[in-house]
């Protein structure tokens, strides 16, 4: 027999359904665990900003937020590795340096994209080392992300937009003016695979990047670097200074004959982000082909241009750059941002590697992790 319920009874269990849909969501949703891996970036240095081509990997250290729901309007933020903490009010806007700068920013912009964040409890620890070059500060805006969305027990954005706020994050709240190479890295990161990214038209496509007994391997010059200080602005102002030189919209359509006209460095600056563009597409190909003498090659020629046209290297960048050769890399260079941080070395197989040098691999995206960790 059909069970019939009167109106108000209908009602009600439609609201008790509801709420009890909600609670549960709820409760799925009061502590989530969240990893944003860092990036070594294959090839394509300095051409995010210019609305070029890179070809990153997300590698498998990063960093893991936990977060709880707190339902009273506060944020308190344990960033464990360094023994410190923050606490502030949802609202806060007031800025902060460091760490803190990445969570008030994560806070303030997801509130800005009207994700109803109920307060939180999170806890931050991380395997990158800092100011390496390996992007552990998109790994946090990330991480930081993909855990105050999930205890907000909402969807995230498509991925694209996501890394747009965690971006924000980095240019508005701490001061660094980079582009979106790293946070896409992180978020689009796939197991044995390489991210190549058209930053004009923030179409992404994944590779698999087959070394086979070949090995890349990362070697800390023991220099730190930052992005928020030094020339990593004062290089995206030289490029937008020879934009609007050259009446472009993006550097990376610069035609190298008319750059020759420029003045020093901006020619310079030119001719690095062109050639390095052709140097990604170079890199595909080779790639494709398996021909990993030539990747090599191609390593060599991006660090010979960010050495000399877009200067971004120093004498410890140089030693580390030096020893992986010595090493017998068949190619290496400078990461990221530069002036400092992590080397990259290609290794044919049986080379041994320089004390500290350690193997990176592409591993899987920024994403929540599941009660074991996965
Ligand atoms: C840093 C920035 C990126 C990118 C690289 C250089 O990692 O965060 O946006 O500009 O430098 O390729």
């Amino acid at each position: 027999m059909a069970i019939r319920h009167p109106q108000s009874e209908r009602t009600w269990l439609r609201a008790t359904t509801e709420t009890v849909r909600r609670e549960t969501l709820r409760a799925m949703t009061e502590c989530v665990r969240a990893f944003a891996p860092g990036r070594v970036n294959l090839i394509g240095e300095h051409t995010d900003y210019n609305g070029g081509l890179a070809l990153p990997f997300a590698v498998r250290d990063g960093v893991t937020v936990i977060a709880s729901a707190s339902h009273d309007g506060r944020v308190v933020a344990e960033a464990h590795d360094l023994g410190e903490r923050d606490s502030f009010a949802l609202g806060d806007r007031a800025p902060a340096s460091g760490w803190r700068a990445f969570v008030r920013g994560a806070v303030a912009e997801l509130l800005t994209s009207e994700v109803p964040l109920p307060g939180a409890s999170l806890e931050i620890t991380g395997t990158l080392p800092r100011g390496s070059g390996l992007s552990s500060s998109a790994a946090l805006a990330v991480a930081l992300c993909l855990a105050l969305i999930g205890i907000a027990g909402e969807t995230p954005p498509d991925r694209v937009a996501l890394a747009q706020i965690c971006s924000r994050i980095e240019n508005d709240w701490v001061g660094a003016q980079t582009g979106l190479l790293d946070q896409l890295a992180s978020l689009f990161g796939q197991t044995d695979h390489a991210t190549l990214i058209d930053f004009r038209s923030l179409e992404v496509r994944t590779l698999p990047l087959d070394l086979g007994e070949h090995r890349l391997v990362t070697l800390d010059s023991g220099e730190r670097h930052s992005n928020a200080i030094g020339g990593y602005n004062q290089r995206r102002h030289e490029c937008e200074a020879a934009c609007r030189a050259l009446g472009l919209r993006h550097l990376s359509e610069a035609d190298l004959s008319a750059a020759r006209a420029l003045s020093a460095p901006l020619d310079r600056r030119v001719r690095h982000v062109v050639s390095e563009n052709e140097r990604v597409l170079a890199t595909v190909d080779a790639l494709e082909r398996g021909d990993l003498v030539e990747l090599g090659r191609l390593l060599d020629a991006s660090h010979a241009s960010l050495r000399d046209d877009y200067e971004v290297s120093t004498p410890a960048v140089e030693a580390a750059v030096e020893a992986l050769r010595d090493a017998g890399a068949l190619g290496a260079r400078v990461i990221g941002g530069g002036f400092g941080g992590h080397v990259l070395g290609l290794m044919p197989p049986g080379a041994g590697t320089p004390e500290g040098a350690l193997e990176v691999r592409p591993g899987p995206g920024a994403r929540l992790l599941d009660g074991d960790g996965r």
